[in-house]
Protein backbone atom coordinates (compact mmCIF):
# COMPACT_ATOMS: atom_id res chain seq x y z
CA UNK A 1 0.00 0.00 0.00
CA UNK A 2 1.11 3.58 -0.70
CA UNK A 3 3.22 5.09 1.75
CA UNK A 4 1.10 7.89 2.46
CA UNK A 5 -1.52 5.79 3.92
CA UNK A 6 1.20 4.48 6.43
CA UNK A 7 2.63 8.39 7.29
CA UNK A 8 -1.23 8.56 7.62
CA UNK A 9 -1.48 6.02 10.69
CA UNK A 10 1.51 7.09 11.89
CA UNK A 11 -0.03 10.28 12.52
CA UNK A 12 -3.65 9.09 13.27
CA UNK A 13 -1.37 6.70 16.39
CA UNK A 14 0.26 9.81 17.43
CA UNK A 15 -2.99 12.05 17.74
CA UNK A 16 -4.70 9.31 19.39
CA UNK A 17 -2.21 7.88 21.86
CA UNK A 18 1.66 9.71 21.40
CA UNK A 19 5.09 9.41 19.54
CA UNK A 20 5.82 7.21 22.23
CA UNK A 21 2.92 4.58 21.65
CA UNK A 22 3.58 4.38 18.09
CA UNK A 23 6.79 3.61 18.57
CA UNK A 24 5.95 0.66 21.20
CA UNK A 25 3.67 -0.51 19.14
CA UNK A 26 6.04 -0.39 16.13
CA UNK A 27 8.11 -2.70 18.56
CA UNK A 28 5.37 -4.62 19.69
CA UNK A 29 4.72 -5.65 16.32
CA UNK A 30 8.00 -6.65 15.15
CA UNK A 31 8.57 -3.21 13.31
CA UNK A 32 10.66 -1.71 15.31
CA UNK A 33 13.42 -0.82 12.70
CA UNK A 34 10.68 0.31 10.55
CA UNK A 35 9.75 3.66 11.29
CA UNK A 36 11.01 5.57 7.75
CA UNK A 37 7.81 5.64 6.02
CA UNK A 38 7.36 7.46 3.02
CA UNK A 39 4.25 9.14 0.98
CA UNK A 40 5.47 7.98 -2.06
CA UNK A 41 7.02 4.55 -1.62
CA UNK A 42 5.03 1.50 -1.27
CA UNK A 43 4.99 -0.84 1.61
CA UNK A 44 3.49 -4.35 2.21
CA UNK A 45 -0.16 -4.22 3.23
CA UNK A 46 0.67 -6.69 6.31
CA UNK A 47 2.53 -4.22 7.72
CA UNK A 48 -0.15 -2.07 7.80
CA UNK A 49 -2.67 -5.07 9.37
CA UNK A 50 0.08 -5.76 11.82
CA UNK A 51 0.29 -2.17 12.63
CA UNK A 52 -3.79 -1.26 13.24
CA UNK A 53 -3.66 -5.13 15.14
CA UNK A 54 -0.81 -3.68 17.51
CA UNK A 55 -3.02 -0.64 17.94
CA UNK A 56 -6.09 -2.68 18.52
CA UNK A 57 -4.22 -4.61 21.51
CA UNK A 58 -2.43 -1.37 23.04
CA UNK A 59 -5.96 0.40 23.10
CA UNK A 60 -8.67 -2.03 23.58
CA UNK A 61 -10.40 -0.97 20.65
CA UNK A 62 -12.06 -3.47 18.11
CA UNK A 63 -9.76 -3.48 14.94
CA UNK A 64 -13.05 -2.46 12.98
CA UNK A 65 -13.30 1.11 15.64
CA UNK A 66 -9.47 0.90 14.92
CA UNK A 67 -9.82 1.00 10.79
CA UNK A 68 -12.84 3.06 10.84
CA UNK A 69 -11.55 5.92 13.16
CA UNK A 70 -7.85 5.72 10.83
CA UNK A 71 -10.39 5.94 7.59
CA UNK A 72 -12.00 8.88 9.19
CA UNK A 73 -8.32 10.46 9.88
CA UNK A 74 -7.47 9.84 6.32
CA UNK A 75 -10.76 10.91 5.08
CA UNK A 76 -10.12 14.64 6.09
CA UNK A 77 -6.68 14.89 4.94
CA UNK A 78 -7.65 13.45 1.53
CA UNK A 79 -8.52 17.62 0.70
CA UNK A 80 -5.06 18.54 1.88
CA UNK A 81 -3.26 15.43 0.11
CA UNK A 82 -5.25 15.60 -3.08
CA UNK A 83 -6.46 19.08 -3.32
CA UNK A 84 -5.89 19.30 -7.26
CA UNK A 85 -8.41 16.30 -8.05
CA UNK A 86 -11.33 17.57 -5.99
CA UNK A 87 -13.93 19.89 -7.98
CA UNK A 88 -14.98 22.43 -5.51
CA UNK A 89 -18.25 22.05 -6.46
CA UNK A 90 -18.32 18.90 -4.89
CA UNK A 91 -20.38 18.26 -1.43
CA UNK A 92 -19.96 14.64 0.35
CA UNK A 93 -21.74 12.31 -2.02
CA UNK A 94 -20.80 14.52 -5.49
CA UNK A 95 -17.28 13.18 -3.98
CA UNK A 96 -17.90 9.77 -3.18
CA UNK A 97 -19.98 9.39 -6.56
CA UNK A 98 -17.09 10.60 -8.31
CA UNK A 99 -14.14 8.52 -6.64
CA UNK A 100 -13.79 6.05 -8.80
CA UNK A 101 -13.94 8.14 -12.37
CA UNK A 102 -12.45 11.15 -11.19
CA UNK A 103 -9.89 9.94 -8.72
CA UNK A 104 -9.26 6.30 -8.18
CA UNK A 105 -8.70 5.43 -11.80
CA UNK A 106 -6.46 8.61 -12.39
CA UNK A 107 -4.63 7.20 -9.43
CA UNK A 108 -3.97 4.09 -11.09
CA UNK A 109 -3.05 5.27 -14.66
CA UNK A 110 -0.69 7.50 -12.60
CA UNK A 111 1.13 4.80 -10.89
CA UNK A 112 1.33 1.38 -11.97
CA UNK A 113 1.46 -0.06 -8.71
CA UNK A 114 -1.34 1.63 -7.09
CA UNK A 115 -3.89 -0.63 -6.80
CA UNK A 116 -7.01 1.30 -4.52
CA UNK A 117 -10.19 -0.25 -4.20
CA UNK A 118 -13.10 -0.68 -6.99
CA UNK A 119 -15.81 1.54 -5.84
CA UNK A 120 -18.60 1.17 -7.81
CA UNK A 121 -21.57 3.95 -7.11
CA UNK A 122 -25.06 4.25 -7.30
CA UNK A 123 -26.71 7.93 -6.69
CA UNK A 124 -30.29 6.98 -5.39
CA UNK A 125 -31.16 9.99 -4.87
CA UNK A 126 -29.93 13.56 -4.05
CA UNK A 127 -29.27 12.25 -0.17
CA UNK A 128 -28.30 8.86 -0.71
CA UNK A 129 -25.82 6.84 -2.73
CA UNK A 130 -24.48 2.72 -2.56
CA UNK A 131 -21.11 2.22 -2.39
CA UNK A 132 -20.15 -1.50 -4.13
CA UNK A 133 -17.00 -1.50 -2.36
CA UNK A 134 -14.09 -4.68 -3.68
CA UNK A 135 -10.29 -5.67 -2.58
CA UNK A 136 -8.82 -8.21 -1.85
CA UNK A 137 -7.79 -6.32 1.27
CA UNK A 138 -11.17 -6.06 2.64
CA UNK A 139 -10.89 -2.65 4.02
CA UNK A 140 -14.65 -1.71 3.75
CA UNK A 141 -14.22 -0.40 7.49
CA UNK A 142 -11.74 2.61 6.08
CA UNK A 143 -14.00 3.03 3.09
CA UNK A 144 -16.59 3.89 5.79
CA UNK A 145 -13.92 6.19 7.77
CA UNK A 146 -12.95 7.65 4.69
CA UNK A 147 -17.06 8.60 3.73
CA UNK A 148 -16.99 9.95 7.60
CA UNK A 149 -14.04 12.29 6.97
CA UNK A 150 -15.47 13.16 4.16
CA UNK A 151 -18.51 14.21 5.42
CA UNK A 152 -16.70 15.79 8.71
CA UNK A 153 -15.10 18.12 5.80
CA UNK A 154 -18.01 19.20 4.27
CA UNK A 155 -20.35 19.94 7.63
CA UNK A 156 -22.59 17.26 6.73
CA UNK A 157 -23.61 14.38 9.02
CA UNK A 158 -24.29 11.31 7.23
CA UNK A 159 -25.64 7.51 8.20
CA UNK A 160 -24.06 4.44 6.81
CA UNK A 161 -25.09 1.24 6.81
CA UNK A 162 -23.18 -1.92 5.51
CA UNK A 163 -25.68 -4.10 3.88
CA UNK A 164 -23.61 -6.73 2.72
CA UNK A 165 -19.96 -7.71 3.70
CA UNK A 166 -16.97 -9.70 2.22
CA UNK A 167 -15.95 -10.38 5.55
CA UNK A 168 -19.28 -12.46 5.69
CA UNK A 169 -18.95 -13.95 2.27
CA UNK A 170 -20.79 -11.60 0.03
CA UNK A 171 -18.53 -10.88 -3.29
CA UNK A 172 -18.61 -6.79 -2.12
CA UNK A 173 -19.59 -4.80 0.49
CA UNK A 174 -22.77 -2.46 0.16
CA UNK A 175 -22.64 0.66 1.88
CA UNK A 176 -25.19 2.64 2.17
CA UNK A 177 -24.29 6.47 2.73
CA UNK A 178 -27.35 8.94 3.69
CA UNK A 179 -27.17 12.30 4.85
CA UNK A 180 -29.08 13.12 7.60
CA UNK A 181 -31.82 15.66 7.61
CA UNK A 182 -32.18 17.69 10.86
CA UNK A 183 -33.58 16.16 13.49
CA UNK A 184 -32.97 12.64 12.14
CA UNK A 185 -33.14 9.81 14.37
CA UNK A 186 -31.12 6.75 13.14
CA UNK A 187 -32.81 5.25 10.08
CA UNK A 188 -33.60 1.58 10.73
CA UNK A 189 -30.93 -0.20 8.27
CA UNK A 190 -32.56 -2.82 5.71
CA UNK A 191 -30.25 -5.21 6.80
CA UNK A 192 -28.59 -6.06 9.55
CA UNK A 193 -25.13 -4.55 9.94
CA UNK A 194 -22.67 -7.60 9.81
CA UNK A 195 -20.61 -8.67 12.71
CA UNK A 196 -17.33 -9.34 11.97
CA UNK A 197 -16.28 -11.05 15.08
CA UNK A 198 -16.99 -14.78 14.56
CA UNK A 199 -15.30 -14.76 11.18
CA UNK A 200 -12.24 -15.96 9.16
CA UNK A 201 -10.36 -13.20 8.16
CA UNK A 202 -7.09 -12.15 6.83
CA UNK A 203 -6.60 -10.10 9.69
CA UNK A 204 -6.13 -12.40 12.06
CA UNK A 205 -3.21 -13.58 10.34
CA UNK A 206 -1.44 -10.06 10.78
CA UNK A 207 -1.87 -10.80 14.70
CA UNK A 208 1.42 -11.22 15.59
CA UNK A 209 -0.02 -11.95 19.06
CA UNK A 210 -2.35 -14.50 18.19
CA UNK A 211 -5.34 -12.93 19.24
CA UNK A 212 -8.45 -13.02 17.26
CA UNK A 213 -10.53 -10.13 17.89
CA UNK A 214 -12.59 -9.52 14.60
C1 LIG B 1 -9.25 12.50 -3.05
C2 LIG B 1 -9.85 11.33 -2.91
C3 LIG B 1 -9.17 10.00 -2.92
C4 LIG B 1 -7.92 9.66 -3.36
C5 LIG B 1 -6.88 10.55 -4.00
C6 LIG B 1 -7.74 8.26 -3.13
C7 LIG B 1 -6.60 7.55 -3.44
C8 LIG B 1 -6.30 6.31 -2.97
C9 LIG B 1 -5.00 5.68 -3.04
C10 LIG B 1 -3.75 6.27 -3.68
C11 LIG B 1 -5.09 4.49 -2.44
C12 LIG B 1 -3.95 3.49 -2.18
C13 LIG B 1 -3.84 2.45 -3.24
C14 LIG B 1 -2.59 1.59 -3.09
O1 LIG B 1 -1.75 1.88 -2.25
O2 LIG B 1 -2.44 0.61 -3.82
C15 LIG B 1 -6.46 4.39 -1.97
C16 LIG B 1 -6.93 3.34 -1.22
C17 LIG B 1 -8.19 3.29 -0.70
N1 LIG B 1 -9.25 4.11 -1.01
FE1 LIG B 1 -9.14 5.86 -1.98
N2 LIG B 1 -8.88 7.76 -2.56
C18 LIG B 1 -9.77 8.78 -2.42
C19 LIG B 1 -11.05 8.71 -1.90
C20 LIG B 1 -11.62 7.58 -1.42
C21 LIG B 1 -12.98 7.47 -0.93
C22 LIG B 1 -14.01 8.62 -0.91
C23 LIG B 1 -13.14 6.20 -0.52
C24 LIG B 1 -14.35 5.51 0.05
C25 LIG B 1 -15.47 6.09 0.38
C26 LIG B 1 -11.88 5.51 -0.72
C27 LIG B 1 -11.61 4.22 -0.35
C28 LIG B 1 -10.34 3.69 -0.31
C29 LIG B 1 -9.97 2.52 0.49
C30 LIG B 1 -10.90 1.74 1.40
C31 LIG B 1 -8.62 2.28 0.25
C32 LIG B 1 -7.72 1.21 0.91
C33 LIG B 1 -7.21 0.16 -0.02
C34 LIG B 1 -8.21 -0.92 -0.39
O3 LIG B 1 -9.34 -0.94 0.12
O4 LIG B 1 -7.85 -1.78 -1.23
N3 LIG B 1 -11.00 6.37 -1.29
N4 LIG B 1 -7.17 5.49 -2.31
Amino acid sequence: MLGFFFTELKQFVIQELSESAWIEVLGKVGLGSKDSYMNGLYYPDEDMMRIVVGVSNMTGMSIDQVLKEYGTFVGKDLFTAYKPLIDPSWKTLDFIENVEETIHQVVRARNRKASPPKLVCNRLTDREIVIDYRSERKLCRVAQGIALGVANHYNEPIEIVEETCMHRGDSSCKIWVSLKKEGDVAPAPTSSPPQHEDEEDIWAEADPSGADNL
